[in-house]
């Protein structure tokens, strides 16, 4: 028989990322569900539920059970995330995995109990969890044993993680809800307010990576979108410029900034200086927001980098430990 490999997983409130021991990400997929709205019948899970955000047939609704970084449903959660197992590990009867999971910040301590049953569920021998930020600095391969301030902001969907860490352990810290689609729903008001045209979640998002910016971009790039008219209800075909997207986003690029300035101010004076030494590591898919490490280290006068591949660094993090129990099984809590 193969041998079974131990996965790290990163529930993340916009997409499930799984990382296999010794193979890397085998897993990345929308946490989406797709279902009935009446009977609640799952139809669809993870990219095939994705797509049909915005556009299902009446009568099913596409929804991220986690999109505000907490339980919104809890079935929903549990079969999404018992679905992506199974898809990874295989139905199992006799070897079962062990496996390192990080949830979003805005789970409380009974879902993390019942969470840790479903992945039993799902096959899972042992289920521990590793904090969002660690497992974020471990996937980007910082040195977090040292005796040394290091700042990791993990910038997802709904939630924005912001820890100053030293020896592999949480300083100072917060999590706030803040994150990529607070830039998208800043970016829906914006249009609204300036053409009367209402776009979808999809569109805005689409408009951030695409022409989006944390600073002003030397080219001006636009893009042709289509939303709806609010005054004639039609559809309507419109330009949008980078400039306006950048004039968009303000808000949230602000408060995301503050947010980070906060965690600094309240880090003690050594770490912090250690930090300014070093710089900021940024990690999750909001990092990729083009020119946002620019615009922090303008802001904070910090430096600011990108983590290679931020938005799979949580979950490599997470699969890291299990292959490196000695340097980092210390920083795995177990749930009972
Ligand atoms: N190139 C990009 N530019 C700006 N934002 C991006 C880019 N790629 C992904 N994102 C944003 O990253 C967020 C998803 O990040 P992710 O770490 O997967 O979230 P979570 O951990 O909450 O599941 C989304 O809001 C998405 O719009
Ligand atoms: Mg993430």
């Amino acid at each position: 028989m193969a041998a079974v490999s131990d996965i790290g997983i990163d529930l993340g409130t916009s997409n499930v990322v799984i990382y296999a021991r010794n193979r890397g990400i085998v897993l990345d997929e929308p946490a989406v569900v797709a279902l009935e709205r009446d009977s609640r019948v799952i139809r669809a899970i993870g990219m095939e539920a994705y797509r049909m955000i915005g556009r299902t047939p009446s009568g099913i609704v596409a929804m991220r059970p986690l999109r505000e970084g907490a339980v919104a449903d809890f079935e929903l959660t549990s079969s999404m995330l018992h679905h992506f197992v199974v898809q990874v590990i295989g139905k199992r009867m006799f070897s079962r995995p062990r496996a390192v999971l990080s949830l979003p910040s805005g789970i409380n301590e009974n879902e993390k109990r019942n969470i840790s049953a479903v992945m039993f569920e799902a096959g899972v021998r042992r289920t521990q969890l590793l904090d969002r930020p660690v497992a974020a600095a471990i996937g980007a391969d910082m040195n977090i044993n040292e005796v040394y301030g290091s700042m990791v902001v993990d910038i997802g969907a709904g939630m924005t993680d912001i820890a100053v860490l030293s020896t592999g352990r949480v300083v100072v810290s917060d999590a706030v809800k803040l994150g990529g689609d607070h830039f998208d729903d800043a970016i829906i008001r914006y249009l609204r307010r300036k053409y009367n045209l209402l776009v979808g979640e999809r569109t805005a998002e689409e408009l951030k990576i695409a022409i989006g910016g944390a600073m002003p971009r030397r080219e001006q790039m636009y893009l042709d979108v289509t939303g709806r008219n609010l005054i004639s209800g039609l559809p309507k075909l419109m330009r949008i410029t980078s400039d306006e997207i950048f004039e968009a986003i303000d808000d949230p690029l602000t408060a995301l900034i503050e947010a980070i300035h906060a965690v600094l101010e309240h880090t003690p004076a050594e770490l912090a200086a250690d930090v300014f030494d070093a710089g900021i590591m940024l990690t999750g898919g909001g990092a990729q927001l083009t020119g946002l490490a620019d615009a922090i280290t303008t802001a904070l006068k910090v430096d600011c980098h990108v983590a290679d591949n931020p938005q799979t660094c949580v979950a490599t993090g997470c699969g890291r430990t299990l292959e490196n129990l000695a340097d980092y099984g210390r920083y795995l809590n177990d749930r009972r």
